[in-house]
């Protein structure tokens, strides 16, 4: 989930260079600023990535290289470079350093592992997250959703910031759902403190020089407080879960028991600082994207009335005054791709990196073990021969006609590869859940003056929030 500025110096395992696929002989140079120019474009970058990054692609090319003395970095937006690295070849890549700000609050959580432990992680967590299992969530996905239609019809019409109305729903069904916990009320710590730690992470990412996270400075000792915080949950809903288990109250089968009775090879339980990494992962990764991709789409529907009423038209032949089943979910195509036509502009994730283990070659050109492979999604999503018309609002771009037209991985909102979001399903049901509840009953209008800054954290976020205007349908 990182972008592509990391300039920090490769691990001291990326010097020795082991034997290498060979380029193409014909392959031009490669391509991309030096001198001043690198600085001025690394300056750029620095302080506007999301249209710094489309912008070198214009000016140099679908593979551009950076090169700062022995550390390289590649930008890309090639649909077959990407899939060359995130996919066919994703055995010689690692998450690039750009996520150690993450791990140092993450641990070795799904996210932020690698190898060994990654791979057995991933398989234990999986299951959650398979067809079969998301479609039990629904009922909580609705019933979430209405007890907020609820709480906000009670409270009559109001201006809000949905972004964070998004939030707070999107944290209780991960509570819900994942870990049988009711964690409403502690909506309005925890978010802070996540942002906190998205921050830390995200400064550690673009700075030249990276302070160690143990000496007693004001960002180290806010990250420290944010973790408290956030480790204090964590410790609030394993401690919740393990004894509603022992006292054998029944509480489903949710993710949370299993990873409390996952065993390894010798039969032994996961640690206590596992499960944490592995619990606060899940939470951090599994609202707050959800959350920016429905406040994004609640705030394009806003600038784009006429889908508003094709998909409020939707709701209506579909589910009637019904609260939505998951087979009527699966009959809402238009709110299918009004969602992921909005995570194509405003993609909650936004970009993302690789670090090569081994020597390699992408599109004839040598990548060598340690340079960093980045790509920019919201650049890729508005790359002009990919999108006609990148910057406009048209759902219909992912009519199953239109979508064959284009390569797979011109499209990157979950990712790809083994490293694929495991939550994907999960999310794009909970957000047409929610969507499905909540636009019948409101309509949501942007506050007069609103203009949406994106901000690049970790995740893209709407930086002071959406505000928007609420009102109940008659
Ligand atoms: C719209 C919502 C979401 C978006 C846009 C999103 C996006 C992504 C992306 C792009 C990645 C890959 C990052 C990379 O390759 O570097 C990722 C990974 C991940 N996501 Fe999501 N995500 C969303 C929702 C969720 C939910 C709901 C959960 C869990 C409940 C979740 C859990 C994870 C986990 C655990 C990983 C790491 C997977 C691994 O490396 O094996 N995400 N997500």
């Amino acid at each position: 989930m990182r972008h592509s500025s990391d300039f920090s110096p490769p691990p001291a395992s990326a010097s020795p260079r082991a034997a290498a696929p060979s380029p193409s002989t014909s392959a031009p140079a490669p391509r991309g600023p030096r001198g001043l120019d690198l600085w001025r474009t690394q300056l750029q970058i620095q302080r506007d990535p999301l249209h710094a990054l489309a912008a070198v692609h214009e000016r140099w090319g679908p593979l551009v290289r950076l090169a700062f003395g022995p550390l390289v970095f590649w930008l890309t937006n090639d649909p077959d470079a990407i899939k060359h690295v995130l996919v066919d070849n994703a055995k010689a890549y690692r998450k690039s350093r750009n996520y150690d700000g993450l791990r140092l609050a993450l641990g070795q959580g799904l996210v932020t592992s690698e190898g060994a432990l990654w791979r057995r992680q991933r398989r234990l967590v999986a299951p959650a997250f398979t067809p079969g299992s998301i479609v039990r969530y629904v009922p909580d996905f609705v019933t979430a959703a209405e007890e907020a239609a609820e709480r906000w019809a009670q409270a009559g019409d109001a201006r809000t910031d949905v972004h964070h109305d998004m939030m707070e729903l999107t944290f209780r069904i991960v509570g819900r759902t994942l870990f049988s916990v009711e964690l409403g009320g502690d909506s309005d710590r925890i978010g802070p403190a996540f942002e906190e730690v998205i921050r830390f992470a995200e400064a550690r990412a673009m700075s030249l020089v990276r302070i160690p996270a143990t000496w007693p400075t004001p960002a180290n000792r806010r990250f420290a407080r944010a973790l408290a915080e956030l480790d204090g949950l964590v410790e609030r809903i394993v401690s919740e879960r393990r004894a509603r288990i022992e006292r054998g109250e029944p509480g489903g089968h949710d993710l949370l028991a299993a990873l409390l009775a996952a065993r390894d090879e010798e039969g032994q339980p996961m640690d206590t600082r596992q499960l944490r990494d592995e619990v606060l992962t899940l939470i951090g990764a599994g609202h707050e994207t959800t959350a920016n991709a429905l406040a994004f789409t609640l705030y394009l529907l806003s600038l784009h009335p006429e889908w508003e009423r094709r998909v409020v038209d939707e709701l209506a032949s579909v589910l009637g005054d019904r609260s939505p089943t998951a087979e009527e979910l699966a009959r809402l195509p238009i709110l299918e791709r009004v969602i992921e036509e909005s995570m194509r502009l405003l993609p909650p994730v936004w970009g993302f990196e690789r670090q090569a283990l081994a020597d390699d070659v992408v599109l004839g050109h040598r990548i060598r073990r340690g340079d960093v492979v980045g790509v920019s999604t919201w650049g890729l999503h508005r790359t002009p021969h990919l999108w006609a018309n990148p910057e406009g609002f048209d759902p219909d771009r992912f009519l199953p006609e239109a979508r064959r037209e284009r390569p797979r991985l011109a499209y990157l909102p979950f990712g790809a590869g083994p490293r694929i979001c495991v939550g994907a399903g999960f999310a794009t049901l909970e957000a047409k859940a929610i969507l499905a509840v909540l636009l019948r009953r409101f309509r949501f209008a942007l506050a007069s003056g609103y203009r949406l800054v994106p901000e690049p954290l970790v995740t893209l976020r709407p930086k002071g929030g959406i505000a928007m205007d609420r009102r109940a349908r008659s």
